[in-house]
Parts: C-alpha cells; structure tokens; sequence
C-alpha cells in the first residue's frame, strides 16, 4: 500500500513536468510542434519500454518520428545482451555527432539496458560529448524529469538509478501497432544464467497484478486488437510475490476468456519452470497460441549446469514430448548458444542432437559473447571464435534442412491466419495461429484482419500460399 501511494506521488510529480515540458519544448523548436524520435533495440521488454517513453513524448506534446533528420529529441533505447548489440548502438550514436552539429538545440538521449552498467555509461559519457541525457532502466518512469533537467539546465545529465523493486502502472504509452500489442505482464529477471547481464541490468523479478494486466487486454480487445502477446523473461514463474496466488496458466487462461476474436501469444517461457498445467491450458483453448518458444541453449548436460540453467537435456525433452503429444499444430522454436567457454567439440555434438531429435521450427542462434560481470566471463574460453563460427555454420545447415521439411509437411493444408503486412512487391505476410509465416497475394485493406489460406509451396523455409 504504502508502495503503491509512493509510485502515484512519483507519476503526479511527472505529469508536473510534462505539463512544463509542453512549452519548453515548443518553444525550443522554434515555436513549432517539437519531434521526438525513439529508436529501439533488443528484445520486446524494450520495445514496451519504449512504448512508454512514446507516450510521454506524446504528452509532452512532441511528434513522433522515424526521422533523424527532423527530430529535435533523439532517444536510443539500447541492449546489452551481447557484444555485437553494443557495438551497433556505439557505431550509430557516433553519427549523431553531424545532427547536433547542424542542430545545437538537438537533445540525444541513450537509455536501456547497456546504461545499467557502469563502465559502458562511463564510456557514453567520454566518448560522445554531443549526448546530453544518460538514463537506465529503473528511471524510465523520471522520463520527464530527467528531459525537464537537461534541457532546463543545458547540463548533461546522467541517472543510472537503482532498483527499486517496485512498479510503476499507469503511465502513458503509445503502441506501436494497431492490432498486434506487447503487454508486459513481469520485469526483471531473477534467473542468473552464468552468461547472461539481465538480470543485473533488469533488477530483481516482480509480477504486474493480474487485474491490472487484464484490464489492459481488455481494453485492447476493445480498442480492435486481434494479438496480444504476453512478455516475460520468464513468464512460467510469473506470480512470486504477489498477494493473491496466480500461475502463469492461470493468468493465461483469463486472458484468453475475454470475449472476443483474437490470439493471446507470450514469451519467453524458462524449461525448468515451464508446467503440464501450461501444455494443458494451451492445448485446451485455441485463442492460445500452439507455439512455444523455450529455449534450451545448450545440450549438453554439463554445460547447461555450468550455465545454471537448473534443468537437463531429459527434463527439457519430457516438457517437449509432452506438449507435443497435447498440442496438435505445435510449433516450437528455442534459442541456443553455441561456444560456451570449456564447451567442447563433443558437448557441440549433443546439442546438434537435440536440435535434430525435437525438430524446432526456428532457432535463434548465438555464439557465446562474454558480459562484463557475470560469472562465464571469468571462465576459461580456450576455443578460438574462428573454431566456434565453424560449429556455428554446421548448426545451421542442420536447422535449415529441420525447418525445410517442416515447412514441407504444410503443404496443402489450410489455417487461420492473422494478416500483418504487406511488402514492397505488395505480397501480404501473414502468421499462423501457431506463430509461422505465410506469404499471400492479396489487397491491403486485409491488413489487421484473420483469414483462411491453403499453404500452396514451401521454399526452403518460407511459406507460400493463396488466401481461401
Ligand atoms: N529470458 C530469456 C532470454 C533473454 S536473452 C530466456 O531465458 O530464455 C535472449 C537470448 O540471448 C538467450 O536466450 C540466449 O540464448 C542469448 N544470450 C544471452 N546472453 C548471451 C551471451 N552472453 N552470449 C550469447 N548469447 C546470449
Ligand atoms: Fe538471462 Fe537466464 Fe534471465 Fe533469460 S532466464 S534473462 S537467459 S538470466
Ligand atoms: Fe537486451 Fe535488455 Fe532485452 S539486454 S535482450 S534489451 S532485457
């Protein structure tokens, strides 16, 4: 209680300076409607992140744009799950550098996951001088307080913040789809996998209340959406700490009784916590999504208990043969890194099996990168990247042919599917309940709409078919 009067003070204090911020900006812009520019990368927690601060830049009464070249606020939702994600927000912050220069007024803000972490703040803060505004994940909420001293004061400011552990409900947010929505149902992560920095760059797990997440789908249902997806780190152990007690497949199954036509998705689902009572509740309604994406990362043994992962190669394919003796259109993609430090050519082989024996529809493929911090990047790495690409290469080629048959075994069959877009050469993309493209022939006006379509052609992994 004492909480929640805590985070509404914070919220009215940020209306406060959003109201401030509406002629602040405006006259900065030269008196015209100021535009504001979000660019994310990562994963969909910070999309939702970034929804948000689109919709206190709303409030604030900016424009949104896609363009660097009008925007008089820039701001830079960045990742930092792997090097190759760091390496792509510094290369494109460093072309920032002419934007200011042709516009002193330009306000650029980095923001996200990479900014928890100290050193790669600290490196931000020297190496780019033109950036006025630093900001981590447990501050979104002082969005406006920290756009209001910046550029209030023309100093740079930098707020790494700290976790809380609390919640901050109810500000505004602006989705980026009109009928495909992201509701972030947990933050954080409590999991500390031995490579992975969101836990230290996320804070601690906590669950949303179930009544404020299904008042959410609901007024999405109302307002036309027809795919809400459910997002996580780990949405199977959603509900610890919560007054009332609620699994995961139970906030799925409300979910999903909401009246109305459309599909409930979710992600991402943890194999050691990932329940029959999850398989039973997805076989057992079809507003659910026949797809589950579990990533199992390694299998090998040895080097998923190194990971601290907490489950093993035959637990994940009991949870696996499981839900598919339950789910009939099953669909089941995973993520899996290969290089791990100490892992072995052998340990590789085993992997490769499990790829082979579940048959996953997709793979997310990573080689090993090491985060600053956690306890893999201490260990050992004797295997040189040259060798690790090759293992990397052979995986795929293995996947490609997985993929290729499955695609192949839907050939002449008929599904529902949710029409999403349509590309330059005006052929619509379309997924299945079951969360799997198909390519259509078809008019725009389709667009946000369910539809029947006949798979007609399977080229390598890429579905062709004709709308019915
Ligand atoms: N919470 C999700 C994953 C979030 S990160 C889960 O537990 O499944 C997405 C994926 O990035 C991970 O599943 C993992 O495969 C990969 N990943 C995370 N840290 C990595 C690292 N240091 N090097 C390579 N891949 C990594
Ligand atoms: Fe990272 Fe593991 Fe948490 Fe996923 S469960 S976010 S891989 S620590
Ligand atoms: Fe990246 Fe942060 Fe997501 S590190 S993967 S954006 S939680």
């Amino acid at each position: 209680m004492i909480d929640e009067i805590n985070t509404q003070k914070t919220l009215e204090k940020q209306e406060e300076y959003i109201e401030l911020l509406q002629d602040i900006l405006y006259i900065r812009a030269n008196n015209q409607q100021p535009k504001a520019m979000v660019r994310t990368y990562g994963c969909q927690q910070n999309v939702a992140d970034s929804e948000k601060m689109k919709g206190m830049l709303e409030k604030m009464g900016c424009a949104l744009t896609e363009e660097l070249e009008e925007a008089d606020i820039i701001i830079f939702n960045t990742c930092a799950v792997r090097e190759h994600a760091e390496d792509r927000v510094f290369g494109n912050v460093g072309a920032l550098k002419a934007y200011k220069r042709k516009k002193p007024s330009l306000l650029i803000g980095l923001c996200g996951c990479m900014m928890e972490q100290k050193h790669i703040a600290d490196k931000i803060y020297k190496s780019f001088p033109y950036v006025g505004l630093v900001f981590g994940t447990h501050v979104i909420h002082k969005f406006p307080e920290l756009i209001y001293h910046s550029v209030t004061t023309g100093k740079r400011t930098v707020e790494r913040g700290e976790d809380d552990g609390l919640i901050y409900e109810g500000l505004p947010l602006h989705r980026d789809g009109s009928f495909k929505g992201w509701l972030p149902i947990m933050y954080g992560c409590d999991n500390f996998c031995s490579y992975c920095i969101v836990p230290y760059v996320r804070g601690r797990e906590r669950s949303r209340k179930p009544s404020v997440i299904l008042q959410e789908a609901q007024q999405m249902i109302s307002a036309g959406y027809k795919e809400i997806t459910l997002l996580g780190q780990n949405v199977n152990s959603y509900g610890k700490g919560l007054d009332e007690p609620v699994t995961f497949a139970g906030l799925l199954q409300n979910v999903s009784s909401i009246e109305g036509d459309f599909w409930v998705r979710f992600m991402t689902s943890h194999p050691k916590d990932a329940s029959k009572e999850l398989i039973d509740t997805i076989a057992a309604n079809e507003k659910i999504s026949s797809h589950l994406h579990l990533p199992f990362q390694s299998g090998s043994d040895r080097i998923l208990k190194q990971m601290n992962r907490h489950y093993d190669k035959e637990h994940y394919l009991e949870i696996v043969n499981y839900a598919k003796s339950k789910i009939p259109d099953l669909s089941l993609t995973s993520d899996v890194i290969v290089g791990f430090p100490g892992e072995t050519y052998e340990d590789f082989q085993q992997t490769l099996d499990l790829i082979r024996e579940v048959e996953f529809t997709s793979l997310f493929t990573f080689i090993y990168s090491p985060r600053v911090g956690t306890p893999a990047a201490k260990k050992d790495d004797p295997v040189p990247y040259e060798e690790k690409s090759k293992w990397f290469a052979e995986l795929l080629k293995v996947q490609e042919e997985i993929a290729a048959k499955r695609c192949a075994s839907m050939v002449g069959k008929t599904y529902r599917v949710l029409i999403e877009e349509q590309n330059k050469n005006g052929i619509l993309s379309a997924r299945t309940q079951n969360n799997i493209i198909v390519e259509l022939e078809g008019s725009e006006d389709l667009i946000g709409t369910f539809q029947y379509a006949e798979v007609t052609r399977a080229r390598n992994w890429i579905l062709g078919g004709r709308l019915v």
